[in-house]
């Protein structure tokens, strides 16, 4: 079969011949639609992620949309390695199969539910969001920093904060439901005044993107700066590190505001992945979710792996 093939860490896949895989004891066979080209897919390549491959070579991709034997169209995720989901078949835990609504295309079945799913829990599961409080998004100009301003709102945010670096796309967030924007740019302290003017209504739930300097400078605007009985908590649940894996953590943000720092924790159980699926998939299908793509070539995946795409769109690889 045709795969998108690596062979060296830190170098994009090929695509090349790979030999079909055989399914064991609970898992299935699944016949690749499209597989989304995400920021995990190439941090899994370059050997920066905690999960990256030990043994090469391996097939890229680690989710998408495609058939089962049956014909029954399927959201798939966790391909046993050596396999991935860019190549025209796969292999995967039946688990971790679920079917996708008719009216969901297939781009967009392949590319919304790994950052649409990470976003619903993230304000759910993990930072139990409760209607009425203040969110900020950081990193909200990228494909799931914009989704996750579309879903606190519709979850009941009362306020959302929506800070990112790319002011084309930070201008059009409003129509998402975005109250506020912070520009992630200027010293650091200019961006720490500049969160602190917008927080100083409150802030609840912080879901972040980024890591790096903009979570230092954030963290320096909750920082107090006097005795003051604490009236509510702060949750931030790191998700992602666009901006580095890396913070200087002061122990005066964590004993002078509440503040409690969470991880996304895993793969979380079928249940709970299920529920979250198909929440995002309902909103997909009644046009409230939607996620920008771009069709490539599998045969074209070492040019696609090199782009830098911008602006909140997402590549789906057609095998
Ligand atoms: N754990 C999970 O479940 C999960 C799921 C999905 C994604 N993630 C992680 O979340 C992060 C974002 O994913 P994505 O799909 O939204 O990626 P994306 O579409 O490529 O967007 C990346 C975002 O990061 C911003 N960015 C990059 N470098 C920056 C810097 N130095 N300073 C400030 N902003 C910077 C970009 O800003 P511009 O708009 O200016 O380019 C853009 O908003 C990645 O780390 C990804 O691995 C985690």
């Amino acid at each position: 079969m045709n795969a998108a093939v690596l062979r060296f860490l830190g170098r994009p896949p090929c695509f090349e011949e790979f030999p079909d895989p055989t399914p064991g004891k609970d898992e299935a066979i699944i016949d690749v639609r499209a597989a989304a080209l995400k920021p995990v897919d190439k941090q899994l390549a370059s050997g920066s992620h905690y999960a990256s491959p030990r043994e090469l070579p391996v097939v890229c991709g680690t989710d998408g949309v495609g058939d089962l034997a049956d014909g029954t169209r399927v959201f798939f995720g966790g391909p046993r390695r050596p396999y991935g989901s860019m190549a025209q078949r796969t292999v995967v835990p039946k688990a971790f199969c679920f079917p996708v609504p008719e009216g969901v295309d297939d781009n967009t079945a392949a590319a919304l539910p790994n950052p649409g799913v990470s976003a619903w829990l993230s304000l759910t599961a993990r930072a139990k969001l409760a209607k009425g409080e203040t969110v900020l998004i950081l990193g909200a100009t990228g494909v799931i920093g914009m989704l996750a301003v579309r879903i606190a709102k519709l979850l009941g945010a009362g306020r959302v904060i929506a800070a990112g670096r790319n002011e084309a796309v930070l201008s059009t967030l409003r129509d998402l439901g975005a109250d506020a924007t912070v520009k992630l740019d200027g010293s650091d302290q200019e961006l720490t005044e500049a969160f602190a003017r917008e927080l100083g209504g409150g802030l609840h739930v912080i879901i972040d993107y980024l890591w790096g300097r903009p979570t230092e400078a954030l963290l320096a605007a909750i920082t107090r700066r006097d005795f003051a009985a604490i009236t509510s908590e702060m949750r931030l649940v790191q998700v992602g590190e666009s901006a580095g894996p890396i913070i200087s953590l002061p122990a005066a943000v964590l004993r002078s505001a509440a503040l409690t720092i969470l991880g996304t924790a895993g793969i979380p159980p079928r249940e709970v992945l299920e529920s979250a699926f198909q929440n995002v998939m309902a909103l997909a299908e009644r046009g409230e979710l939607h996620i920008d793509t771009e069709q490539v070539r599998l045969v074209d995946i070492e040019d696609a792996w090199k782009r830098e795409v911008r602006g909140g769109r997402r590549l789906v690889v057609i095998p």
